[in-house]
């Protein structure tokens, strides 16, 4: 048994990143992880992994549709698929060991096993007792599963399942046209999988901005992936090596079946918390079984806090890490501070989406007035040059003030050039600061600074 000032339960990017927080800030800090390497979801099976094979069937895809345009002919490479899963296990690899260096770098203490808190103040793992003056919970979550769909993790996955399947399926279905089943869609669309999204809802990426939505659905289409849209899905019937997907549309009642050697289920994740005895604590939960916090982090029980996808908000690692840090100089004494209104949100297909901030759809339901500046990539040089003049930049400012209040992104490199407008955000930026600010030439970026000029005077090269 030890006494530390702050004990962490969970080591994915909310709780690794509060660990470190504490420990740089003077506080005796210990980690409690179940799994045998650090980095949770996001990096064993979420956001890491998922990019390793985002960014190799891309390279296949650019190899299949664009090396000739650029003079560089050849065969095509073809595809090693029990290589392409090492090198993705090596990227998970290299990422876990980094956290395991941190770790000991800044002195905090890996507890190896699945913890509960037996009551405030103390946190058990395996037969030890751990007293801790302040426990934060940052137990991420799970795949959410639908009812009439049984998951195997082998014909019937998860994106955990989607991340190792034994081999590329002829065809595959996936549920949900959401983050996941875009992404994970889109890898096997490019690797040669007859990839079909059923989608409950009319548009896919629910909460995106409608012109984006529309965009992205359009490219995924020429690129091949197919979309049964408005279809609930009523279950799944698997054999050990092909599934049947029964849907209904949701407009007619029209009753529809897709077969598949692979169904990725992707309708969202829920909290997990089980085993840590917070019904027995008496802590609060919402109605969604996320844990209940106020603004600073701290559960209805002194002493323990909660951040991350355990608690409500988008579930992206980013929004994690930044509550972690938050969470961490609150406990240190000091003011932890998330800004909810500014955290972006990316899709990394190709090309990426990205947006953050408020849509035109969402200023309606307020009654906000506003103005649009919007730049297509088709005018920008450098996204011609690498056959990326497809999508566009969109920026939404207030009509009066001018002052920015959200952007979406598709289009080269959208995932980085959405930060831009953060950071101006942040600052209180007006549509104009962004105008005004000279860009380098030629890079992706003057897209941006062509739509914030396109909500004043107007874009020079539209
Ligand atoms: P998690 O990462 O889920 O970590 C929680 C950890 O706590 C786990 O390791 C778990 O084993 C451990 N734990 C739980 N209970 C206990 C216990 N009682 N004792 C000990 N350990 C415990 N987000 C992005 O921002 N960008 C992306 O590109 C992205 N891609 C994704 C791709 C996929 C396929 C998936 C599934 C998710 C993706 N996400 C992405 C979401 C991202 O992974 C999560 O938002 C993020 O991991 C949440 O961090 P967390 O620390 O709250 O929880
Ligand atoms: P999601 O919430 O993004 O999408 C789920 C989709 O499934 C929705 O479009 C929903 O309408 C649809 N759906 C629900 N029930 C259905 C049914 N019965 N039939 C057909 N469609 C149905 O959830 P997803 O994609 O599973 O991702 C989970 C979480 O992981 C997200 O909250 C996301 O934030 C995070 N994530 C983030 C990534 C990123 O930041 N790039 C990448 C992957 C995941």
């Amino acid at each position: 048994m030890a006494n530390y000032d702050v004990i962490v339960i969970g080591a994915g990017p909310g709780g690794y990143v509060a660990a470190i927080r504490c420990a740089q800030l003077g506080l005796k800090t210990a980690c409690v992880e179940g799994r045998e390497t650090l980095g949770g979801t996001c990096l064993n099976v979420g956001c890491i992994p998922s990019k390793a094979l985002l960014h190799s069937s891309h390279m296949l895809h650019e190899a299949e549709h664009n090396f000739a345009k650029m003079g560089l002919k050849g065969k095509s490479p073809s595809v090693d698929w029990k290589e392409m899963l090492g090198y993705k296990d090596s990227v998970i690899e290299q990422n876990t060991k980094g956290i395991e260096f941190l770790f000991k770098k800044n002195k905090i203490d890996w507890l190896q096993g699945w913890g509960s808190i037996p009551e405030a103040g103390k946190v058990k793992v395996g037969a030890e007792v751990h007293e801790a003056k302040n426990i934060i919970i940052a137990s991420g979550s799970e795949p959410s599963s639908l009812p009439g769909v049984e998951i195997d993790e082998k014909v019937v996955v998860t994106s955990t399942g989607a991340l190792e399947l034994g081999k590329i399926p002829k065809k595959m279905v996936v549920i949900g046209a959401g983050v996941i089943g875009l992404e994970l869609g889109s890898v096997y669309s490019r690797l040669g999988a007859e990839v079909t999204v059923v989608e409950f809802l009319d548009a896919v990426t629910p909460g995106m901005d409608a012109e984006v939505q529309k965009t992205v659905q359009r490219m995924l289409k020429k690129q091949g992936m197919k979309f049964v849209m408005g279809a609930a899905v009523q279950k799944v019937e698997a054999t050990k090596t092909k599934a049947k997907v029964h849907y209904t549309l949701r407009k007619n009642d029209k009753e529809g079946m897709l077969e598949a050697d692979t169904v990725l289920v992707a309708t969202g994740r829920k909290p997990f918390t089980d085993g840590l005895g917070l019904a027995e604590l008496g802590v609060e939960m919402t109605e969604r079984g996320q844990i209940k916090t106020n603004a600073q982090w701290q559960t209805n029980i002194p002493g323990i806090y909660a951040i991350g996808d355990a608690i409500e908000g988008p579930m992206l690692a980013h929004k994690a890490e930044d509550e972690g840090m938050a969470a961490a100089a609150q406990i240190a004494g000091k003011h932890g501070h998330v800004n909810y209104n500014v955290i972006p949100g990316v899709i990394y297909t190709h090309p990426e989406v990205s947006s953050v901030g408020e849509t035109e759809e969402t200023l309606k339901e307020q009654g906000r007035a506003y103005k649009v500046g919007k730049f297509s990539f088709m005018g920008n040089g450098r996204a011609k040059a690498v056959f990326a003049g497809e999508g566009f930049v969109k920026l939404i400012a207030d009509k009066e003030t001018d002052r920015i209040l959200g952007a979406h992104i598709i289009g080269p490199a959208a995932g980085d050039l959405i930060h831009e407008i953060c950071v101006g955000m942040e600052f209180g930026a007006s549509a104009e600061d962004i105008a005004l600010t000279c860009h380098a030439h030629p890079t992706f970026s003057e897209a941006v600074r062509e739509a914030a000029l396109a909500c004043g005077d107007g874009a020079i090269h539209a």
